[in-house]
C-alpha cells in the first residue's frame, strides 16, 4: 500500500482548572486544550511484524506509539502488521503532548490504513487508557477537556491566534508536577467553562489560570524564570501549557509573535512561532 504520512500537532492549554483529587489518584481537571502548528511527522507503511523507528534515540524505548498499536491489534483482533517512523519536533516532557499526539494519531491512522471498523467510541475508550491527553488528539482543534482528560467537547471557533511558545529545555514528568500541587491551588472550574462559551461566541482568546503553575515553580525555579522573562516581551501577558515547562504567550499576528520571540534571542531557550489550527477533518471518526 502506498505509505501514509500523518503530522501529529502539538497542544497548549489556554486554560487548566484542577477541581479535585480522585480515588484513582488522578485529579479531575477542566482546560481548554488547543492545537497548534508545530508537529512530529508519523509514516505508516507495510511490515509483516510491527516495526517502529524514533528520530529521537531516547524517545525509542517504551513508545506510547508502541503501545498504541499493541492496543488496536488486541482490541480489534487484527495480526496487520506494520513500519512507523516517527520524525521528532515537539519537545518531550514539555507539556506539548506531544506523545500523546503521537499515540492518538498512530490510533487514527492505522484504523484507517487497516481499514478497521472503530467508531470514535470505541477509539475513545482505547485513547483515555492509553494517556489522560490522548482523548483530545482524536478531536484537536478547540476542545473542553474534563474528568481525567476523558471528556472531549468540540468548541466551535476558528482559531486566528498566533502563539509564541519557549521551553527552558527541562524535561518535567507531570507527574511530580501534580504531586506538588496544593489543594489550595484547586478551584471550581467555571472560569475555564466560560472562556470556552467567550470562544464559541467569537471572542478573542485570552489566557485563563493555569493551576498547576505554582506546583510546577517548586519543584523547577528555571520555569518560573522562564515565565517573567515571557511575560516581559507579550502585551497581553504569558501562561502555562499544561504542566509545564513550555510557557506560552497569544499573539494578534505573527510579525508581532516572531518580534517577541527575536526579542528572547540570545537566552538559550527553545522558542517556536505557531498558529492555533483547526479540528482536522476526514481522517477521525470523532469529527
Ligand atoms: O495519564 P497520564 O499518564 O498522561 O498522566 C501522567 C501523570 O499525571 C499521572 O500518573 C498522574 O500522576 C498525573 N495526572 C493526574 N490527573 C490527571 C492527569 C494526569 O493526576 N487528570
Amino acid at each position: 500500500m502506498t505509505p501514509l504520512t500523518l503530522h501529529p500537532p502539538a497542544k497548549i492549554n489556554l486554560a487548566l482548572e484542577v477541581v479535585g483529587r480522585r480515588t484513582d489518584g488522578y485529579h479531575e481537571l477542566v482546560s481548554v486544550m488547543q492545537t497548534v502548528g508545530l508537529h512530529d511527522d508519523l509514516t505508516i507503511d507495510d511490515s509483516d511484524d510491527c516495526v517502529f523507528q524514533c528520530s529521537d534515540p531516547s524517545l525509542q524505548t517504551g513508545n506510547l506509539v508502541e503501545r498504541a498499536v499493541e492496543v488496536l491489534r488486541l482490541e480489534a483482533g487484527t495480526h496487520h502488521g506494520c513500519r512507523l517512523t516517527l520524525r521528532k519536533s515537539i519537545p518531550a516532557g514539555a507539556g506539548l503532548g506531544g506523545g500523546s499526539s503521537d499515540a492518538a494519531l498512530t490510533l487514527l491512522g492505522l484504523v484507517g490504513y487497516w481499514r478497521l471498523p472503530l467508531s470514535c467510541h470505541d477509539l475513545s475508550r482505547i485513547a483515555a487508557d492509553l494517556g489522560s491527553d490522548v482523548p483530545f488528539f482524536l478531536y484537536g482543534g478547540t476542545c473542553l477537556v474534563e474528568g481525567r482528560g476523558e471528556r472531549v467537547t468540540p468548541v466551535p471557533y476558528t482559531p486566528r491566534t498566533w502563539y509564541l511558545l519557549v521551553n527552558p529545555g527541562i524535561h518535567v514528568s507531570t507527574a511530580d508536577v501534580f504531586r506538588a500541587l496544593d489543594p489550595r491551588d484547586w478551584s471550581d472550574g467555571e472560569a475555564t467553562r466560560d472562556l470556552a462559551r467567550d470562544l464559541e461566541m467569537g471572542k478573542p482568546p485570552r489566557l485563563g489560570r493555569n493551576a498547576l503553575r505554582n506546583a510546577l515553580f517548586r519543584i523547577c525555579p528555571e520555569a518560573r524564570t522562564c515565565y517573567d522573562d515571557v511575560t516581559a516581551v507579550a502585551p497581553t501577558g504569558a501562561g502555562l501549557s499544561g504542566s509545564g515547562p513550555t510557557v506560552i504567550a497569544p499573539f494578534t499576528s505573527r510579525d508581532e509573535a516572531v518580534a517577541a520571540e527575536l526579542s528572547l534571542r540570545g537566552s538559550g531557550y527553545w522558542t517556536v512561532v505557531a498558529p492555533g489550527t483547526a479540528a482536522w477533518r476526514g481522517i477521525s471518526p470523532c469529527v
